[in-house]
């Protein structure tokens, strides 16, 4: 049974979609242990009491710097004991301790085709925002492993979705969240946790 702590920030619709795809049994083989989030009253939170899974919020508010904070992150997601972190539209740098400790066991689900529209300033509904405004006529999702850059780890997984005319920002993130994220990060997660993956030179090799 592979073990995930899933951290969030904000609306936690790709929480959502994991907790949906185990009771669907589309995910096997896995334990939701834990949810972490940096803020303390976000719906990700709420989610998580409802489908009974522990959830703890670990805001940098509350320490004194940065370091500290990183450390009591690491703290929170190592009580879980887990195989792996997913992260779930966690808008936070991850401490470079934690990479290390965590080596190929934390994935990350981002709103854009890696490498287009992503790294430093390109998170949540700015990278839609980017997207449109460069006239881009496709976007989508990208799933990969976490390293010490940013956005810059062995892909895993990618879906495209049309930019179309008159699209808000909020729009396209919708779009791309249905078409393509809900549909990705639960795969991704299926696909560790029945051994079909694994990173050979810094590229994801998949199973079939
Ligand atoms: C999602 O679109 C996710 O891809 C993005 O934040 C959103 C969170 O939505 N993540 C990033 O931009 C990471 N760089 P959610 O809280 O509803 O899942």
């Amino acid at each position: 049974m592979l073990r995930i702590v899933v951290l969030v920030s904000g609306g936690g619709t790709n929480l959502q979609a994991i907790i949906d795809s185990m009771a669907a049994g589309k995910i096997t083989n896995t334990e939701i242990v834990g949810v972490i989030s940096n803020n303390k009253t976000v719906k990700s939170l709420e989610r998580a009491k409802n489908a009974g899974i522990p959830a703890v919020s670990v805001s940098p508010k509350d320490f004194e710097n940065r370091d500290i904070f990183n450390d009591a992150l690491l703290d929170a997601v190592n009580e879980f004991k887990p195989d792996l972190v997913v992260l779930a539209g966690f808008l936070v740098a991850i401490p470079p301790k934690m990479v290390a400790q965590y080596s190929n066991r934390i994935i990350n689900i981002h709103p854009s085709l890696i490498p287009s529209f992503c790294g430093v300033g390109y998170y949540g509904l700015k990278v839609h925002e980017r997207v449109l405004e460069r006239g881009a006529k496709v976007t989508g999702a990208t799933v990969h492993f976490v390293n010490e850059g940013m956005d810059e780890g062995p892909i895993i997984s990618q879906k495209a979705v049309c930019v179309e005319d008159g699209d808000t920002p909020e729009v396209l993130q919708r779009r791309v969240m249905e078409q393509a994220e809900w549909i990705l990060l639960p795969q991704a997660i299926d696909d560790i946790a029945n051994g079909r993956i694994s990173v050979v030179e810094n590229k994801v090799v998949k199973k079939i």
